[in-house]
């Protein structure tokens, strides 16, 4: 089916960091010969410059138009629908690659001119919402123009590569399906390490926080990947209400349970002195489902730390010490899975040292990055990477009384030196 693609805020910067590249990367496979791009934008946009400035080349200038229009103008959506001019064997993808602030008015302005029949499939960027009553209050208001089926919320950290080798792995070996509980794992750690700062995000930023930015989407997702159900015979098609049916069985966080700190250097660099914005958090959770009674579920990640890293660590349970095996799926860098394991030190004597199992891939294989994923599942309509409304109020569910408690403090922010370890803040 010939896909339209409109890009609302082309010439940003998730367009021209994620999208364009995406996109000519899925235009060279030959597969996607059918899919035309509709750029939206404030001001006239040459297409050359900006594939030439974002990706270097032109793969895409054949099939990118721009439709230049003031987004805050409610009559200029319907000559948008009439450029557009759908036709019944097409389909209509539009991306909102905007701030936040702009995503309500455009959807409403969109839905008002008809831009919502069912072959409308609208994709939107996290945050999904600050808190529970906003996420509530967002969810409704694009319900009025388009129903469930048509909205995909993308989280790129479920369309990583490595995210979804987390159920192929699980569903396709029976060894880890037998060990996959309370019994044999004894705690859980997810964490995503990021050694860059916020690189000029101050406005963004100031406003959401670690807790927002990536735990409470990111994170949380990839728990409900590690501690979700996998039927014997898995339909990916059903991951969202697995993935769902997982997180609301855990249990609303217990702000105790929560750290926060801010790396020096922040308040100045966002020209905030006093801000009480985290750039690390640390949430231990628990779930009530049978299977993980008594499982610390320890969710970890901040910003300016030692080293870019992102992964999940399964702990299990041992008799003593030289039995401390664990499980790491690398989502990035150096993709892969591994496990800690025992073995005899090679020579005379009996002793043991930890050795390390590991399945990585070859140096020539090209993952995929996760933005293409993302535009071929939503053209194909396979929406089992994309987070459903009912996830999005779960996690914000599961949360909620942190931002509560920490809207309470006025304790200064504890702060950690840039370069600091992610578990030794924790
Ligand atoms: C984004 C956050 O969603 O994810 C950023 O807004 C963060 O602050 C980024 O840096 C991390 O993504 P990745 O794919 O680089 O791990």
């Amino acid at each position: 089916m010939k896909t339209k693609l409109i890009i609302f805020g082309i010439t940003g910067d998730l367009s021209t960091r994620k999208l364009l590249p995406a996109l000519s990367a899925l235009i060279k496979t030959g597969d996607y010969d059918d899919v035309e791009i509709i750029g939206v934008s404030r001001r006239e946009v040459n297409v050359a410059e900006l594939l030439q400035s974002s990706i270097g080349e032109q793969t895409l200038a054949a099939r990118t138009r721009i439709f230049s229009m003031d987004l805050a103008r409610a009559s200029d959506y319907g000559l948008l629908r009439e450029y557009v001019a759908l036709k019944d064997d097409e389909q209509l993808i539009v991306y909102l690659s905007v701030p936040p602030s702009a995503t309500s008015q455009i959807v409403d302005f969109m839905g008002e001119a008809g831009i919502n029949t069912l072959q409308t499939k609208l994709l939107f960027e996290k945050p999904f919402g600050v808190d529970l009553a906003s996420a509530e209050e967002m969810i409704a208001r694009t319900a009025r123009y388009y129903n469930e089926d048509q909205i995909y919320r993308i989280d790129h950290y479920l369309a990583k590569e490595m995210s979804q080798n987390i159920v192929a792995f699980r569903g396709g070996n029976a060894l880890f399906t037998h060990i996959w509980d309370n019994q044999a794992i004894e705690k859980i750690e997810i964490i995503a390490s990021e050694q860059i700062g916020i690189e000029g995000r101050a406005g963004f930023y100031e406003q959401t926080g670690a807790l927002r930015d990536v735990l409470q989407g990111h994170l949380m997702q990839l728990l409900a990947l590690t501690l979700m159900d996998i039927p014997d015979e898995l339909d990916w098609s059903k991951l969202p209400e697995l993935r769902l049916e997982a997180l609301q069985a855990v249990r609303p966080a217990d702000p105790r349970r929560a750290t926060r700190a801010q790396y020096i250097g922040y308040q100045t660099e966002v020209g905030n002195p006093g801000s009480v914005t985290e750039t690390y958090t640390a949430v231990e959770l628990i779930s009530s489902a049978p299977q993980w009674k008594d499982v610390p579920l320890h969710l970890i990640t901040g910003k300016a730390l030692d080293h870019k890293t992102t992964e999940v660590r399964i702990h299990f349970r041992k008799r003593h010490e030289a039995q401390s095996n664990c499980l790491t799926f690398s989502i990035q860098p150096n993709e892969g899975v591994s496990i800690e394991l025992f073995t005899k030190k090679p020579g005379y004597d009996r002793e043991f040292e930890s050795r390390q199992l590991a399945f990585t891939y070859p140096e020539d294989t090209i993952l995929p990055d996760a933005y293409e994923q993302v535009l071929v599942d939503a053209i194909r309509s396979h929406k089992s990477l994309f987070t459903s409304s009912e996830e999005v109020l779960a996690s914000w569910k599961i949360l909620q009384p942190i931002l509560d408690a920490w809207q309470m403090e006025s304790e200064p922010l504890q702060q950690y030196a840039v370069g600091s370890d992610a578990y030794t803040l924790s």
